[in-house]
């Protein structure tokens, strides 16, 4: 499939071979047996994204399938720019559940995952074999992505960081972008158990620069979790783990089922005319 990542060293477009990627000056990175070529330029601190044992729970939550509202109203958003195949970017792709959805609902379209965590990419990789050589997975991040300019048909960032400069960079002139956020109940009831006096979500601002809005869809829903397991699960792939207090933990451990209310917004933008992101 034609190839978009490009060198982080010279910027060149990369070429695939077997194990491994390279430059037509010779730079050369492995790919890893785990399936995603490190594309991240060394630092020894840094960002290194969500961790193992969030991106094993994210695994085991998408899986149960709660979170498919939201990937069927993202796919129906998203097909009818990828009918005829094109190139989609999913920026923080995290384990892939939602970039693996979109390839299975368009197969023509061909699927660039980035993260910035080794550790999801390792758990993505294991969906490629499924999507038949059209999953390509590289360690890079957000603001400075390893990918050739106006390659994309379609962006989509999933609850991961905007980097509008660098996102117009590599859309096409007539590409698109799909960016999910939480909506202002998302997971109300976990809150609520969490938290003595729960805030709701705020509302993000659309506008953005170098982009026109084109639609905006609310998907709304009720879960309930019955397993014990599970709930633990979902309340590790949020923020709330970092910032949850002993009394909180307690009583969300103590819970044999959670009903909550998931909310999200789906914005679907439109690369302005003239606008290259620099
Ligand atoms: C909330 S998770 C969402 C993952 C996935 N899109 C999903 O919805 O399941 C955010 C993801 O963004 C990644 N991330 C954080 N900072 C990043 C950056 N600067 N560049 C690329 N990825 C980043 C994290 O490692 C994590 O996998
Ligand atoms: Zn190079």
């Amino acid at each position: 499939m034609e190839q978009i990542f490009t060198c982080p060293v010279c910027g060149r477009l990369l070429t695939e071979a077997p194990g491994r990627y390279f430059c037509a000056v010779g730079h050369s990175f492995d790919r890893s047996a785990k399936g995603y070529v490190n594309l991240l330029p060394p630092s020894p601190k840094g960002d290194h994204g969500d961790n193992r044992r969030m991106i094993a729970a994210r695994r085991m939550f998408l899986e149960g399938g709660w979170y498919a509202p939201l990937l069927d109203e993202a796919e129906r958003m998203a097909a009818p720019h990828l009918q005829e195949g094109g190139t989609v970017l999913d920026v923080g792709c995290g384990e892939g559940w939602y970039t693996d959805g979109l390839l299975s609902a368009c197969p023509l379209a061909h699927g660039f995952g980035v993260d910035i965590s080794k550790d999801a990419l390792r758990f993505a990789g294991a969906r490629q074999s499924a999507r038949e050589g059209r999953l390509l997975l590289a360690a890079a991040s957000a603001y400075h992505l390893p990918v050739a300019d106006g390659s994309v048909n379609l962006l989509w960032n999933f609850f991961a960081p905007m980097a509008t400069a660098e996102f117009c960079r590599v859309l096409a002139p007539d590409g698109y972008m799909l960016y999910a956020v939480p909506g202002p109940k998302h997971l109300w009831g976990l809150k609520e158990i969490l938290y003595d006096t729960p805030y709701e979500n705020q509302t993000v601002n659309p506008a953005l620069p170098g982009f026109s809005l084109a639609e905006q869809r609310a998907v709304e829903a009720e879960i309930r979790l019955d397993d014990p397991q599970q709930i633990q699960n979902l309340f590790l792939m949020t923020p709330y783990a970092y910032r949850t207090n002993g009394a909180g933990r307690a009583r969300l451990e103590a819970l044999t089922h959670l009903c909550t209310p998931i909310s999200f917004r789906l914005l679907l933008y439109r690369k302005e005319e003239g606008s290259a992101g620099v």
